[in-house]
């Protein structure tokens, strides 16, 4: 495929993103299989990417060049100069490179008309420095306050970690091949790699890649998870043969983590979107692990399979997704504060019927990728304050700060996606 066909490609898929209120993730899932050639695939994720995270930035310097920047009825055109200034700026590709085969893809496009305009927005960014924007540019004013009241000290910090690319993990299927072993075979193939020091499955790969390019990927002996969701694991002591239920698993990162570093654990992993749970049967399938699947929605008990109850459920919540904002860049252009109410009262609703299911003394993990309170140690203080056989039991500082009611990571903290973790048992 040529350089001009990928930049069209990721126009029209920050197109969709930017001005058409669609979702990154989906637009990319159709978007990247019809690129046959990975380092195609690769440079339209990572253009895109860099575009979402900075188009505040892009959009200031077109106003200060441009007496009529081209507005959102121009959506295409926008992004395609968003997309050659991605690699211009965040991407540092070579000039040629960028700025000849986005000229071109406005020419393929039928904007011969405006090639003109795209090369001389191209050529004045490689003269000079593009704007600077405070670091709160891309967030929507309402979450940057809820984000500031939240995290007076930290706010800074979280608004620029979330501006910034993610490193990318790998979580070694320990069932397949111990951690050292994968360690040498990625040595091998000439991938740069930290092992972690207190994520015993975790290595950092020091440069992202396709996980084409991973060895041993196709055989099941590793999975890409960032680290914070690989923390996760340690927060259960099982049982032997403990009945375990992961009520929102799917595509099933955590539930096959859990099934590869307990073996013997009986294990349900079932979620409400069927689409999802069929992903998350390939995902199993390719890891050889074997692992209990059902379409349920886990507000309602009577709609799971759970006689005699659970010795432990995973609540891994859906949320707003402010912690993993570098990795979802579009969550800032689609999430609307309507939409946080709604979170709750579905994260409760789920608390409340997880609770129903779990046998006396069991452990109920409630956790979330978000880094507001509000979805976080305030659910869990509400739902302490009424339940009266509900206690949190405490984590370590592995799981990031200590809120009273939960840990939190913030975004960027040891390399770490925020999340939030909290530990409650049931009175026997
Ligand atoms: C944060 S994601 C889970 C990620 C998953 N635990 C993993 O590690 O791969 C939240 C999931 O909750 C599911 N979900 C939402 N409402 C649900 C419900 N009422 N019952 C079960 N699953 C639900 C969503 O479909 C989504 O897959």
């Amino acid at each position: 495929m040529s350089g001009a066909n990928t930049r069209m490609i990721a126009a029209n898929v920050l197109d969709a993103v930017l001005h058409r209120g669609r979702s990154l993730k989906a637009e990319l899932s159709s978007a990247l299989p019809r690129l046959p050639d990975p380092r195609d695939r690769a440079l339209v994720e990572a253009a895109v990417m860099a575009a979402l995270r900075e188009h505040g930035r892009y959009a200031d310097a077109l106003s200060q060049w441009m007496s009529r920047p081209p507005g959102a009825r121009d959506g295409l055109l926008r992004s395609l100069i968003y997309i050659g200034l991605a690699q211009i700026d965040a991407m540092k590709l070579p000039p040629h490179a960028a700025v000849d085969a986005t000229v071109e893809a406005a020419r393929l496009s039928g904007r011969a008309h405006q090639a003109g305009l795209v090369n001389a927005l191209l050529r004045r960014a490689l003269r000079e420095p593009l704007p600077p924007a405070p670091v709160d540019a891309a967030w929507p004013e309402w979450l940057a306050d809820r984000i500031r009241a939240a995290w007076p000290d930290d706010a800074e910090a979280i608004f620029k970690a979330s501006a910034e690319p993610p490193p990318m993990w790998l979580r070694v299927n320990r069932r397949k091949i111990p951690r050292a072993l994968y360690a040498e075979r990625l040595a091998e193939a000439g991938i740069a790699h930290h092992l972690s020091d207190d994520l015993a499955d975790a290595i950092r790969l020091d440069t992202p890649l396709p996980v084409t390019a991973l060895p041993g990927f196709e055989e099941g002996q590793v999975s890409v998870q960032d680290g914070s969701a690989q923390r996760l694991v340690d927060a259960l002591e099982l049982p032997r043969e403990a009945k375990v239920l992961d009520a929102c698993a799917a595509p099933g990162g955590k539930a096959a983590h859990l099934a590869e570093r307990h073996p013997d654990v009986r294990q349900l992993a079932i979620d409400v979107d069927e689409r999802r749970v069929r992903r998350m049967q390939e995902g199993f399938a390719r890891l050889g692990l074997d692992i209990a699947t059902g379409v349920a929605d886990a507000t309602s008990p009577a709609s799971v399979p759970a006689e005699g109850g659970f010795d432990a459920i995973v609540i891994d919540a859906p949320c707003s997704a402010t912690g993993i904002v570098r990795r979802q860049p579009d969550i800032l252009l689609h999430r609307r504060a309507d939409d946080i109410d709604a979170l709750i009262g579905l994260q409760i609703r789920l608390l409340e019927a997880s609770w129903s299911m779990l046998k006396p003394g069991g452990t109920l993990l409630y956790a979330t990728c978000s880094i507001l309170p509000e979805e976080n140690g305030r659910n869990v203080a509400d739902f302490i304050a009424r339940h009266a056989d509900a206690a949190l039991q405490p984590l370590d500082a592995r799981f990031g700060r200590d809120t009273g009611h939960g840990h939190q990571r913030l975004p960027g903290e040891n390399g770490l996606d925020g999340f939030f973790y909290a530990r409650l048992v049931k009175s026997a």
